[in-house]
């Protein structure tokens, strides 16, 4: 069975209006997109989600960006899916990452750099049921 991996589109990517870019390039990848939810992330479920970061000094103004507006949840399921979301994504720091990934070509902060994705199959079961508890 194919891997499934978390996706946030952050709320810049919403303000911004990007979403459709972003979501069209996982499709175009010929990513599935097996759920889709539009939401504001509340002050526990960000606790949560960044559970390993919420002792980092970036992680009050990282909480505060992410819980400011509504994202674009997503689990897309495909061939290595985890590994190859993070190739269309890009290192954090979109000043750094490289052009031709999301964030080297529409980000130009570390911060607000338009997606998170699961990093591990560990992490990506975690994170889908926290968002996606219907999945299982
Ligand atoms: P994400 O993949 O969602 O995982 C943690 C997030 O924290 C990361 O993307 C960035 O949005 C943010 N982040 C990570 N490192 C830093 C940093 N040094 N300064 C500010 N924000 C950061």
């Amino acid at each position: 069975p194919d891997e499934r991996t978390l996706v946030l589109i952050k709320p810049d990517a919403v303000r911004r209006g990007l979403v459709g870019e972003i979501i069209s390039r996982f499709e175009r990848k010929g990513l599935r997109i097996d759920a889709m939810v539009s939401r504001t992330m509340d002050a526990e479920l960000a606790d949560e989600h960044y559970a390993e970061h919420v002792d980092k000094a970036f992680y009050p103004p990282l909480k505060a960006f992410m819980t400011g507006g509504p994202l674009v949840a997503l689990v897309l399921s495909g061939d290595q899916v985890i590994d190859v979301v993070r190739g269309l994504i890009g290192s954090t720091d979109g000043r750094r990452a490289a052009a031709g990934t999301i964030r080297g070509d529409l980000s130009l902060s570390n911060r607000e750099n338009l997606v998170h994705a699961s990093d591990s199959v560990d992490s990506a079961k975690r994170e889908i049921a926290l968002w996606f508890p219907e999945l299982g």
